[in-house]
């Protein structure tokens, strides 16, 4: 379905300008909550989609226009499948260095040797009109025995992902971009654009 603008349910200048340069061919103006000044939505769903439901539908109402929101997260088998919806709350003061500390010693007090993981991400595109739509992505991995490299944010530094021996802050943004949960997520949101 073919739209020229499109509300970013977001104040994360980083994830806002992803999403505005994968948006760039489709000349589809984008505009951030921010940018309308409406504050941002509590996340109060117990899964991912439901936080992305709510923020797209919440703010697809307040202003009228086609909105787009996302919520994503880590998931740890070993911790069946937290920190997930709370990866962001997880951390304290949002504090990644000392929440991955305290999901590696999770891991290790655990007792188990798995360290499988996967990140998913969950968009929904929200009409005034429409059903809302949901796009999916996941990356699977394994979590790393310490962080490794600068790059990224969040958990990346303890996440390998399948196919390769380093971890996305080693890896760097060109190759994080093409393989992760958002960016698998945006492909299939850009096929419904098309
Ligand atoms: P939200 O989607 O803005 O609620 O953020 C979810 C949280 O999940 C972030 O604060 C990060 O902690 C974590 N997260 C989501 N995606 C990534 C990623 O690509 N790398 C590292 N951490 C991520």
């Amino acid at each position: 379905m073919k739209i020229d603008k499109l509300v970013v349910a977001s104040h994360n200048a980083g994830k806002i300008n992803e999403i505005k340069s994968l948006l760039a061919p489709f000349k589809i103006e984008v505009q951030s909550a921010a940018d309308l000044h409406l504050s941002d939505v509590e996340e109060t769903g117990k899964t991912f989609e439901e936080n992305a439901k709510l923020k797209a539908n919440t703010i697809s109402l307040k202003c009228g226009l086609p909105c787009l929101a996302d919520d994503s997260g880590l998931c740890v088998d070993a911790l069946g499948g937290r920190p997930g919806v709370y990866s962001a709350r997880y951390a304290p003061n949002r504090d990644f260095n000392e929440g991955m500390k305290m999901l590696l010693k999770e891991i290790s007090d655990s007792g188990s040797k798995n360290r499988k993981a996967h990140f998913s991400c969950f968009l929904a595109l929200a009409y005034p009109n429409k059903k809302t739509k949901i796009f999916e992505g996941r990356v699977n991995g394994t979590i790393a025995e310490k962080p490794h490299g600068k790059g990224g944010f969040g958990y990346d530094p303890i996440f390998i992902p399948e196919g390769y021996d380093k971890t996305f802050a080693e890896l760097g943004d060109d190759i994080k971009n093409k393989i992760s949960h958002r960016s698998r997520a945006l492909e299939k949101l850009i096929k419904e654009l098309e």
